[in-house]
């Protein structure tokens, strides 16, 4: 991390895993464990805990943001099963993911949808970690970069620049994501390079140089203070690695 203008930033995405007593346990747990960095920390439970941790984190005075996994971009309506950004917003959740790989690639998403998600959590004045990176087949075929700038076009084009002020990258090459093989630090600064420079030619390079992008995809205590060194990598969002409050911590606390 080379840029003072840009916050470090970890999140810790648990999926589909924990119940309410374990995943309280892990919110304050992690809330302990970071409360010497100077890192921004958000966790992401599932939605059915949001209220729950939320409040347990409110009650501990935690400075771990509560984030949502996912959301709809809809106000209200006959949208079964999906949760609003009022709704999010109701229970003290601060910040969005959208477009994570298992959404786009397990259950579906297309870019266009992933854009809606994006720009709806954006203007609503809640944080977004916009996700992107590409499959194994596109990485061999050389598609890297074109991937990642299809997926952040798709997302955000013509947005306003104030609504940039709360947007975050997280780049997570999917082959990465929960194989154990991590990108190397140079390949993923190269990617994350690139991405800031699409973000220059959407946002301009004033925003491009203050959105944080951070690297996703096997994060672990052991790699994640070499890869959170380079000079574009300005923290991780972290999955399997978040489940375990020390490990994530050791995390939070590399990256600053
Ligand atoms: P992983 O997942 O850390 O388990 O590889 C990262 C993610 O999906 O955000």
């Amino acid at each position: 991390m080379t840029n003072p203008q840009r916050t470090p930033y970890v999140g810790g995405n648990w999926k589909m895993n924990t119940d309410l007593s374990t995943g309280r346990e892990l919110a304050l747990a992690v809330s302990r464990g970071v409360s010497a960095s100077k890192a921004q920390v958000a966790v992401f439970p599932p939605f059915v805990y949001l209220q729950e941790i939320g409040r347990a984190l409110r009650e501990a005075n935690s400075r771990v943001l509560l984030g949502a996994q996912d959301v709809y971009f809809e106000a209200s309506g006959a949208f079964t099963g999906e949760v609003s950004i009022a709704m999010l917003k109701d229970v003290g959740v601060r910040v969005v993911l959208t477009g994570h790989s298992e959404r786009r690639h397990v259950l579906g998403e297309s870019d266009e949808l992933v854009g809606k998600k994006t720009r709806a959590v954006l203007a609503s004045g809640l944080e977004c970690i916009l996700c992107v990176g590409e499959k194994l087949e596109e990485r061999t075929a050389g598609q890297t970069d074109r991937v990642n700038e299809r997926q952040l076009r798709a997302a955000l084009t013509d947005l306003p620049a104030e609504h940039a002020a709360r947007l975050t990258i997280a780049y997570e090459p999917v082959w990465a994501i929960g194989t154990g093989k991590n990108a190397t630090p140079a390949d993923a600064q190269d990617a994350h390079a690139k991405i800031r420079g699409v973000l220059s030619s959407l946002l301009g390079g004033e925003a491009a140089r203050s959105i944080r992008i951070e690297y996703g995809g096997s994060v672990k205590g052991s790699n994640a203070a070499e890869l959170f060194a380079q000079p574009d990598i300005d923290g991780g969002l972290i999955g399997g690695a978040s489940l375990k409050a020390e490990e994530f911590c050791a995390i939070v606390n590399a990256a600053g």
